[in-house]
């Protein structure tokens, strides 16, 4: 298949590009598209083949359910059996916005879209081309990251061209990402509501609108026996192909320990790959280092990381160390995906 690619200028968004786009998926076909966190693989997600598409496109298993992308309110109540009031709240004040809501799904959504589930995962994005897009698409687009499985989720188009090049009918350039990481998850079918997945949207954020919400407990581990709420949660994704460690500890002792382990690493014959930040950069030493931003802007963090692992991947790094963020707030989101990058390893110093 012949993948066409388009640049497309979100503040003067050509009608021609958005009309042909909407015609692909209306057809069954797939689109790769901006969001204001990572690029989504649009299909039309009320037609089963579609989502069947989605996932013989990225190879993902098809246990793992997609999250349908709308663009106007009056569309919710076609794919949910009823729009509880945790919803209306939520999406007053987060729509359009990096929140997922799960809650469940109407007799309209087929189980190919929801991984068998009865449940449906519902988000309405910020950004200007893919509303324009899911409105000329029919107004439901089912959208997972436009990554192949296991590799780290696209914040640049050129990246979905790299993993899905041949597979899909179009990729729609709108620029680099504004968040880089995949929006927050919460859980509506349970009382009180619990996010399945961290994100820029904070529980401290819900919470102010929603009084108490619970996060899953395998979020940000990997030892946890129990199975996470979002199957999608529980495969090593967002994974360079190197083995990544994560070192935390007071920073005078990280750039110690990791300058020591990447001379062992290179004795050792391997080609190794360091993720630091600005404060750091100047002292450490590795075949590539990469600079993820000022640790007081976890915002340019979360912006750069999923784009470094692919970096060290084109690279050819095969051990990378990387330093550790703080936990809190929006950081949690951060540190979520470096540990699933790391596959949870980490030297703690
Ligand atoms: O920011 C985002 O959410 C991006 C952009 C493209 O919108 N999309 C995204 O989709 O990250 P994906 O497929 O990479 O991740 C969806 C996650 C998976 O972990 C999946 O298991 C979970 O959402 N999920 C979807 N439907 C669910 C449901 N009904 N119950 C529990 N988890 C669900
Ligand atoms: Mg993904």
């Amino acid at each position: 298949m012949n993948t066409e690619f388009t640049v497309i200028d979100p503040n003067e968004i050509d009608a021609d590009i958005i009309l042909r786009a909407g015609d692909i998926i209306k057809d069954g076909g797939l689109v790769a598209f901006p969001t204001e966190t990572v690029y989504g693989l649009g299909g039309d997600a009320l037609q089963a083949e579609s989502s069947k598409k989605i996932y013989a496109a990225k190879g993902r298993p098809s246990d793992n359910p997609l999250i349908v992308h709308i663009a106007d309110m009056e569309h919710l109540p076609h794919i949910c059996r009823e729009v509880p009031e945790t919803m209306k709240v939520l999406a007053e004040n987060f729509w359009p916005g990096p929140l997922t809501m799960i809650v469940e799904k109407s007799d309209a959504v087929p189980y190919e879209t929801t991984g068998g589930l009865d449940t449906v995962a519902i988000r309405m994005p910020d950004h200007a081309v893919a509303l324009e897009f899911i409105k000329a698409s029919g107004g439901y687009i089912a959208a997972p990251s436009a990554n192949a499985s296991g590799r780290p989720s696209p914040t640049l188009a050129s990246h979905v061209r790299e993993d899905l090049d041949g597979r899909i009918e179009m990729i729609l350039d709108g620029g680099e990402v504004g968040i880089g990481v995949e929006s927050t998850i919460v859980d509506l079918t349970v009382d009180p509501p619990m996010i399945l997945r961290p994100g820029y949207i904070t529980r401290e954020m819900l919470e102010r609108v929603l009084g108490q919400v619970d996060a899953d407990t395998t979020m940000m581990s990997g030892t946890d026996k129990k199975a996470p709420k979002a199957p999608g949660m529980k495969y090593r994704h967002y994974a360079p192909h190197g083995e990544m460690t994560i070192v935390e500890g007071a920073a005078e002792d990280v750039i110690k320990t990791i300058n020591e382990e990447v001379s062992k690493a290179v004795s050792e014959g391997h080609r190794t790959g360091v993720l630091c930040t600005d404060e750091t950069v100047a002292m450490i030493r590795a075949d590539v280092v990469k600079n993820a931003g000022s640790r007081a802007d976890e915002h340019e963090i979360a912006r750069n990381i999923y784009r470094i692992l692919r970096e060290f991947d084109d690279e050819g790094v095969d051990v990378i160390f990387s330093e550790s963020f703080s936990a809190d707030g929006f950081g949690q989101a951060v540190m979520n995906r470096l540990l699933k990058a790391a596959g949870y390893k980490v030297k703690k110093i």
